[in-house]
């Protein structure tokens, strides 16, 4: 697999994560009564439905097409669980309560572990960049991209950290 391939698939399964994280954190802020903490959580899922969207233009930069099940092989199995686990989120019908909150919070923040570890690292901003001198000019804006997704994962991290603590507050007057 040449190095332009494996990218792209790369980033495929990279836009497949985040749109189900997306997904995820959408549907939870739905069901969570706390209107505060609902709008924090849509703020994180409309970041990552952008992501979603700036990798499937990056992939289309890469190649022609992509086949769909190799997310496993490249992206590791735990990212696949994560994957699986965030569409269960997106499936759920019944109200959210602040002390499950609590522990899906926790499962949030593996995924933006994730987001800025596994993929979203300044290695791939590299790599990108040597691709751009070396075959595909128009690559150069996309590393400009992926910083734009690195700064938002990081507020990301950051908005989380405030959520747990807003619930801390509420849940301590109950
Ligand atoms: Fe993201
Ligand atoms: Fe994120």
């Amino acid at each position: 697999m040449g190095t332009a391939d494996y990218l792209a698939k790369y980033f495929y399964c990279s836009a497949i994560f985040e749109e189900e994280v997306a997904k995820s954190y959408q549907k939870i802020s739905e069901k969570v009564s706390d209107k505060e903490v609902a709008y924090l959580l849509e703020y994180i899922a409309k970041d990552s439905f952008k992501h979603a969207a700036a990798f499937k233009a990056l992939t289309t930069n890469l190649a022609n097409q992509i086949e769909c099940g190799e997310c496993g092989k490249i992206m590791g199995e735990a990212l696949v669980k994560a994957v699986e686990e965030a569409r269960r989120y997106a499936a759920r019908e019944d109200a959210v309560t602040l002390s499950e909150l609590r522990s899906i919070i926790i499962q949030f923040e593996n995924y933006e572990g994730y987001a800025s570890e596994e993929y979203l690292t300044v290695l791939y901003v590299e790599v990108v960049k040597l691709l751009a001198n070396e075959y595909y000019a128009d690559l150069k804006n996309y590393k400009t991209l992926l910083e734009w997704v690195i700064e938002d994962e990081k507020r990301h991290t950051q908005i989380l950290t405030f959520i747990k603590s807003r619930i801390a507050e509420q849940t301590k007057d109950t």
